[in-house]
This record gives structure tokens, C-alpha cells and sequence, in this order.
């Protein structure tokens, strides 16, 4: 039994169809007081051996939402469990970057693992946060996928340039691009300043009149990518796409990679969001 949280339904859906599995209908609801319900009345009527539970974690709500599910799977009497986290929140937080602050990664990591027999992780920020769990994690990478929808462009690209933002990503721009089947590689050299100010420092490689895909694992508030897209616009590059597994797309991420000049923004359904063209289905479907 296939059984999705609320924000991966589209996901959960095609992993049904993918493994020829049984969908089922949760009933999420919200108390007067803000509480947040989850449950499985499919589990409860007729208990399968094993569920997989796929609940993308993007806010608070989902992350309580998804421990409800397994909660619930559990009470079923449910023997085999597996979490698929699609897109894990507070990855990022993955360190104590200042004296006294919290790994929130992990401590979401134990609360998940508390009512699961493994989880499988899609293209988490660092894989290194699969320590923080107490159950076997797979990790899957659904970067490759994002070579589907630049294939199926009315006007094919021409000698693109993949291209990330730091060197820290230019492993999914290669992986985008061996996907593709033909293209270059490079990244630029990205700083920080705040949550959302950075700066970016274009590379040598030559762009203008050329095709250019840049590529991440996440556009959260979008401040990376479009700078990006600036940078490659000053210096004379023909269409830019962005392509991320993760289209968080906080607060005015989109307006401001439209503001900035973007020709598409590609995403994977780890979020369901309505640049999310491509299934990272089969990638999950290979380890269930
Ligand atoms: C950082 O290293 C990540 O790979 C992304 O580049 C980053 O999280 C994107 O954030 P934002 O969209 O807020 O610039």
C-alpha cells in the first residue's frame, strides 16, 4: 500500500502506477485549535504486510503530518514500514553553524525514525544527513530526470551549457547533462551573504549566443538562481533555463527568476509545485 502525505500526492500516485501497488486515500483535516489529523481508514479495514508512506517534509504541519501517518500505519498493525522523504526540511540545518543552535536535521531525522523500518531519501543537500537517522536510509538522486522535460523543448537546446551555481552542485549539472547526451559543464563561484543575498562570480566559460541550463538541487527563495540568470543576461546568453529537483519556490522566488529573465523553470514533484513537470518515480520505485 502506497500512502501519501498531502504534499505528494502527485508523487505517491505515480509510485502506485510505477510498482502496481494499492493507493490510498488518507483523510488529512486541522482542529478548531490548529491541530493537525492525519489517518488511513484503507489501513484500518483491511491491513496490508507493508506500507510506504511518501510525505515530502516542507513545513512543520508535514513533518507532524507524516508522523501521524506512521502512527497510524502502525496502530494498524502494519509490519513493514518505509518513509520516502521526496524533499526533507530543515536538511540545511544540518550543523551547529553558531554556539547554541540545534542540528534540526537530525532532530527531525530521530522523531522520523521512531515509527519507520528504513526511509529512502530523493537527492537530499548533503547525503551526510542520513547519519542522523536511526533506520537504513537509501538515498536516490533524481537529477538525471531533469534532462526529460529539455528534451521535449519545441526548439531542441543547441550546444547548452549545464551550468551550476557553486562548485558544491556541478555533480547534478554532469548528471543533467549525461542525461541530456550532449552539452558542456561549469559552475560559477557563489557567496552568501544572508538568507537571501549572494553574489555571484561568473566563470570563463564562454555563454553568449548559448543555450544555458543552470542547475540545483534546490530553489528555495530563488536569490542563487537568479542572480545566476542575471549574470549569464549581462553577458549575452540566448535562453536560460533552471532546472532543480527540489521547486521549493519560497516567498518571491518565481517573480524574481521572471524578473531576472528565465526562459522555463524546470522542477521534479519532491514538491508539487507548477513547474514540477517531471516524476522522480522511477528513481524511488528502483529501491522499493
Ligand atoms: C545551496 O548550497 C543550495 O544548493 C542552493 O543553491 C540554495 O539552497 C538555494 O537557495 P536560494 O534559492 O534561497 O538561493
Amino acid at each position: 500500500m502506497i500512502v501519501p502525505g498531502s504534499r505528494s500526492q502527485a508523487l505517491a500516485a505515480a509510485l502506485a502506477t510505477t510498482l502496481d501497488d494499492t493507493l490510498a486515500v488518507p483523510e488529512f483535516d486541522r482542529f478548531p485549535d490548529g491541530e493537525t489529523f492525519a489517518a488511513v481508514p484503507a489501513a484500518g479495514a483491511d491491513t496490508p504486510e507493508r506500507a510506504v508512506v511518501v510525505a515530502a517534509t516542507p513545513s512543520n504541519d508535514a513533518y507532524v503530518e507524516l508522523l501521524q501517518l506512521q502512527d497510524a500505519l502502525r496502530e494498524a498493525g502494519v509490519e513493514s514500514l518505509v518513509t520516502v522523504i521526496p524533499y526533507m526540511g530543515y536538511a540545511r540545518q544540518d550543523k551547529v553553524f553558531e554556539p547554541g543552535q540545534p542540528i534540526s536535521a537530525r532532530a527531525m531525522a530521530r522523531a522520523v525514525s521512531t515509527s519507520t523500518d528504513r526511509v529512502v531519501l530523493v537527492t537530499p543537500h548533503e547525503p551526510a544527513v542520513r547519519e542522523f537517522f536511526d533506520v537504513p536510509v537509501d538515498i536516490v538522486d533524481a537529477a538525471d530526470r531533469l534532462a526529460v522535460p529539455l528534451a521535449g523543448l519545441d526548439t531542441p537546446l543547441d550546444d547548452p551549457l549545464f551550468l551550476s551555481p557553486d562548485d558544491g552542485a556541478i555533480d547534478l549539472a554532469r548528471a543533467v547533462r549525461d542525461a541530456h547526451g550532449a552539452g558542456g559543464t561549469d559552475y560559477f563561484e557563489k557567496t552568501r551573504h544572508s538568507g537571501t543575498e549572494v553574489s555571484i562570480e561568473p566563470s570563463d566559460a564562454p555563454v553568449e549566443g548559448r543555450d544555458v541550463v543552470i542547475t540545483d538541487d534546490i530553489i528555495a527563495t530563488g536569490s542563487t538562481m537568479a542572480e545566476s540568470v542575471a549574470v549569464l543576461r549581462e553577458r549575452g546568453a540566448d535562453r536560460i533555463f533552471t532546472a532543480c529537483v527540489h521547486p521549493l519556490l519560497a516567498r518571491a522566488a518565481r517573480t524574481k527568476l521572471e524578473a531576472a529573465g528565465v526562459e522555463r523553470v524546470y522542477g521534479t514533484d519532491t514538491l508539487e509545485r507548477d513547474v514540477s513537470v517531471v516524476s522522480a518515480a522511477p528513481v524511488v520505485a528502483d529501491v522499493l
